[in-house]
């Protein structure tokens, strides 16, 4: 790979991608491919720490990567895999492990989210599933990690672990940063806009699916819980007014102020209308270009197998590292 920083990122199979995931994460992805080497991954090994039926969970993962192809990730350019493909990953876990505190990990916050959403299920993969991210980032020695707020947490722990790695057992991980944009980081469900938009909804209008058809994606807009005045303004206490604009900014690349000017004298529902079409015809060749990588399946087979192989090659040079610093014999 060219001497450029390196960018790592990952997804989970569980659906489609919500306006959140794409916004937050993927869109940002796109961009990236010609200043940087990127790494971008399906993460279908953390996908298990909440119950998956294996079907569902196998096409489910195909989809995820035809997905990232479609939103225009070029297979070319980056490294695009899916992570049960590379088994350093689950090897990383272990050594990591052994360098992570049990305290830290009770502090995370999305595993206290997910145990009370699945009280039945609280396993010690959605434990230590921040373990495994954080192999997932310093296998590759990665400089930025681009995500969304939410993931703030779980790239300080990898940091911390790296950091502390790094001082047992001798310089070995590069320490990654996040990479987070100021518009979008944390798109709000339409129905509750102090809440994160999230594929676990049980709201159907509360989140967007990015292969929704326009009147669908319309319709949900239309819906958009807002507030009692009448004013398009970005202001504090406007939640579900201030997501509506993020959305209309970023599809649309006009700023704030100017969003206020065209909408001057108009009321919300101009305006809700006006965000639902501007994301279906920002998201149009999306689902165009998804339903043609999906008739293809034998091409999405050789693009992931061959982003697995070069995935393998670059995360055991770190693996084969690590297992030096603490000590594992080679076996030849
Ligand atoms: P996941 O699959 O939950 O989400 C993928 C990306 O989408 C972002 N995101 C959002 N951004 C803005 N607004 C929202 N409402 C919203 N919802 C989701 C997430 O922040 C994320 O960037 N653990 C990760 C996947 C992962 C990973 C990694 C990420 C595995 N290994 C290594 C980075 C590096 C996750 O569950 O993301």
């Amino acid at each position: 790979m060219e001497d450029k920083k390196i960018i790592l990122s990952g997804i989970q199979p569980t659906g489609t991608f919500t306006l959140g995931n794409y916004i937050g994460a993927v869109r940002n992805w796109t961009k990236m491919q010609e200043d940087y080497n990127c790494i971008y991954m399906i993460a279908n090994m953390h996908a298990i720490t909440v119950r998956q039926g294996p079907a569902a969970l196998r096409n489910h993962t195909v989809e995820a990567y035809a997905l990232l192809l479609a939103c225009g990730i070029d297979p070319e350019k980056s490294v695009a895999f899916i992570q049960s493909h590379n088994p350093a990953h689950a090897e990383a876990n272990w050594v990591l492990a052994c360098s992570t505190q049990f305290g830290e990990l009770s502090r995370m916050t999305q595993f206290k989210a997910k145990s009370e959403k699945h009280p039945d299920d609280i396993n010690a993969g959605l434990f230590t599933y921040p373990v495994l991210m954080a192999g997932d980032i310093l296998l590759y020695q990665s400089d930025l990690v681009p995500v969304g707020i939410d993931q703030k947490q779980h790239l300080e722990l990898a940091r911390d672990v790296a950091q502390r790695f790094n001082q047992k057992y001798g310089d070995t991980f590069k320490l990654p940063e996040a990479y987070i944009t100021e518009v979008g980081a944390k798109i709000m469900s339409l129905q509750d806009p102090t809440s994160k938009m999230s594929k676990s909804d049980d709201n159907p209008n509360a989140c967007i699916f990015i292969l929704e058809d326009k009147d669908t994606i319309i319709r949900k807009f239309k819906r958009a819980v807002t507030d009692s005045e009448t004013c398009v303004r970005f202001a504090e206490g406007k939640d579900g007014i201030n997501n509506l604009m993020s959305i209309y900014s970023v599809v649309t690349g006009k700023s704030y102020d100017d969003i206020e000017r065209e909408f001057e004298g108009r009321g919300y529902g101009d305006f809700k209308i006006a965000v639902g079409e501007a994301v279906a015809d920002h998201l149009a060749p999306v689902r165009e270009s998804f339903a043609r990588l999906m008739a293809n399946k034998d091409y999405l087979k050789e693009c992931y197998t061959k982003g697995a192989e070069t995935a393998t090659r670059i995360a055991y040079k770190t693996l084969s590292k690590m297992y030096k610093k603490v000590g594992f014999v080679p076996s030849r």
